[in-house]
């Protein structure tokens, strides 16, 4: 299927369908163009090559170490120096196979490279391919901080492709789904059906030590999961169609973020990933029977539900603190009172502790 995202003269199209990545080289292609592959080693490197054997030309690789380390000023600084190396000009363009990571860093980098030059996507993750490919936000970090140095950079064309889904392991799917449950609590209820009614992402026995998608899911798995991405896609393409900039409605986005932030800090990167701490944070803004439907689908896709005991309510506290949607005393979150609808709020770190530690133990 085709995603049309109406943003103006900065339209796109988000190309969703088992297989899209063999369709790259249709809309990338153009006379006398030089385009860079970006991506980095932790993706398997048949995406990357499906992309550059249909490249014309003389295309070009850049690869560099995985993970959220790597989205960095230097690896920015090593890539824009590749592409001045190697003589692209204006009407060359950049194509990301990856992540969240790689989307964001080759994105940014076509964002500044000559003021500007087309960038292509193809989101490899659960969480790249429903959430952070769409939006055209752009950034590396600086100084431990996330995301500080970027731009606003719409794609050309994004192509999703599910099958490329089948070598992520399965916790890291599971972690991008929980983007998904949030679209869904907020904005849209029959996603969120999807989830209590289907098996979404099994958590079937098998003999791998460490699954991947390929390893529990089947054919009907592939189709459901790509229905999800789809109707999560549609989720966020009406919030940033409307808001592109994050002025206002887009902040629904950050549901469940809050708190989930918080304990993404205190836990360090290495226990929780982002999408377990924001399945975490999602449940004490949620009203009674929401929290518990919301509870009943986090555990059957495998996701943690409590905040580690572990963790100081302090410690929480100030990483609330230096939350950037903080403004003063208070912290707007958002809340869902009903499944697919949300509201805006105020709150103290007080007030969002007090929520998060009156849910604890209620699951078992
Ligand atoms: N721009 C946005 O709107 C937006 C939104 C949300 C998150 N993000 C950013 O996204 C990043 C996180 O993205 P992510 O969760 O995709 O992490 P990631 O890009 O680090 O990928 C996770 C790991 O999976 C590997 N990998 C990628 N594709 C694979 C595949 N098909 N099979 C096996 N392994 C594969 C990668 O090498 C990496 O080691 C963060 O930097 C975050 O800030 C951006």
């Amino acid at each position: 299927m085709i995603l049309p995202i109406d943003l103006k003269e900065k339209s796109y199209n988000i190309i969703l369908e088992r297989g899209a990545i063999r369709a790259v080289g249709a809309q990338v292609n153009r006379a006398n163009r030089r385009v860079c592959v970006v991506t980095d080693d932790g993706v398997p490197a048949q995406y990357a090559q499906a992309v550059l054997s249909q490249l014309q030309g003389d295309p070009l690789l850049f690869t560099f170490a995985q993970g959220e380390q790597s989205k960095t000023f230097d690896t920015y600084l090593a890539l824009q120096k590749t592409l001045l190396d190697a003589g692209f000009t204006r009407g060359d363009a950049v194509v990301a196979v990856g992540g969240g990571v790689v989307g964001d860093l080759a994105g940014f980098a076509a964002a500044t490279y000559m003021r500007g030059i087309d960038f292509y996507n193809v989101p490899t993750t659960l969480l790249s391919q429903l959430d952070s490919s769409i939006g055209g936000k752009t950034a590396v970090d600086l100084g431990g901080y996330k995301n500080m140095i970027g731009a606003f950079w719409q794609p050309r064309a994004v192509f999703v492709d599910p099958d490329t889904l089948l070598t992520l392991p399965r916790r890291q799917a599971a972690a991008g789904l929980a983007e998904a449950v949030k679209m869904a609590v907020t904005s849209d209820a029959a996603l969120f059906s999807i989830f209590e009614q289907q098996s979404v992402l099994p958590l079937r026995e098998c003999d791998a030590e460490e699954p991947t998608v390929a390893d529990i899911a089947d054919e009907q798995t592939m189709d459901v999961l790509e229905t999800v991405i789809a109707r999560a896609l549609a989720v966020k393409r009406d919030v940033v169609e409307q808001d592109e900039r994050e002025a206002g409605l887009r902040r629904v986005l950050n549901f469940g973020h809050t708190l989930g932030h918080a304990v993404e800090t205190c836990a360090g990167l290495s226990a929780l990933s982002h999408g377990e701490c924001v399945a975490i944070g999602m449940l004490p803004m949620c009203d009674g029977t929401v929290r518990a439907r919301v509870r009943a689908v986090l555990q059957r896709l495998g996701l943690p539900t409590e905040i580690p005991a572990a963790l100081e309510p302090l410690a929480l506290k100030e990483a609330m603190t230096h939350d950037k949607k903080a403004t003063g005393a208070t912290i707007r979150v958002v809340l869902s009172e009903e499944i697919g609808s949300f509201s805006f709020a105020d709150m103290s770190t007080e007030q969002l502790l007090a929520r998060a530690y009156a849910t604890l133990g209620e699951g078992n």
